[in-house]
Order: C-alpha cells, then sequence, then structure tokens
C-alpha cells in the first residue's frame, strides 16, 4: 500500500459544501463528477499535495444517503493509492479483512476502487485505489 491518495467526506448538499470548503482551503474544487451506478456525485479538491473528496448521495439507497442518516455528515473514508489491485486486494483476503466487492470497479477520478468493509478495519471505510491507465 503506497500513500494517502484522498481522504473522503459526505455531504448532505454538495453545492454548499464546496463554498464551505473552498473558503477553508483558499481554493476551488478542480472538479465534480458524478458515480450514478454507486450513487454519488463528488467534487475534488487539492489541497497542497492532498486531495480531499466531497460525496453527496444522488438517491435514497445510496451508500452515502445510508451512511448520511446514520452518522450524518463527516469523514466517510480513507483511500490509499496502490500499484496492483488485485495483488493488494488478494494480500488483504489473505490478512482476514473483508472486501466490498470480488472486483475493482470504475470509480471517480479515473480510478479503479475496492473498499473493505469498515467491521474489518476498526470501524474505518478504507478504499483501495489504482490509477486507470
Ligand atoms: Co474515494
Amino acid at each position: 500500500m503506497d500513500k494517502i491518495e484522498h481522504i473522503g467526506i459526505a455531504v448532505k448538499n454538495l453545492e454548499k459544501s464546496n463554498a464551505l470548503f473552498s473558503k477553508l482551503f483558499g481554493a476551488e474544487h478542480y472538479k465534480v463528477e458524478r458515480v450514478e451506478r454507486e450513487g454519488v456525485s463528488t467534487s475534488f479538491f487539492q489541497v497542497g499535495p492532498n486531495k480531499i473528496e466531497l460525496l453527496e448521495a444522488t438517491n435514497p439507497d445510496s451508500p452515502i444517503a445510508k451512511f448520511l442518516n446514520k452518522k450524518g455528515e463527516g469523514i466517510h473514508h480513507i483511500a490509499f493509492a496502490v500499484e496492483d489491485i488485485h495483488g493488494e486486494m488478494a494480500r488483504l483476503q489473505a490478512e482476514g479483512f473483508t472486501l466490498l466487492s470480488d472486483e475493482p470497479k470504475p470509480g471517480a477520478d479515473n480510478k479503479l476502487v475496492v473498499f473493505l468493509h469498515p467491521k474489518s478495519s476498526n470501524g474505518v471505510l478504507i478504499e483501495l485505489c489504482q490509477e486507470r491507465t
């Protein structure tokens, strides 16, 4: 596993939160991307070397909607960059972690992504992401 690729924050209203976080960071978001299959609309901020992803639900069955209902707004996941997502998935599975899908899926920002079940990682939702080439 490599560096933290980004931190994901669940928000109720992407437009309002884009305005709020652009004040906080002193920089505008650089992209908005809807991933309909995952039921999310996302925006990205670059803060120095770090990337922050805001996530809004696009429908009531979205995992983000469920998260917001249960926990409210806040940090949703931490994403780590990996070079070989299939290799990391096999390694983590062998270590006893639970993956939320058998295959990596196309995610926002040109990535292949997979999530680990937070129950197997002390309540922290971990995302692995590999740059799509
Ligand atoms: Co993410």
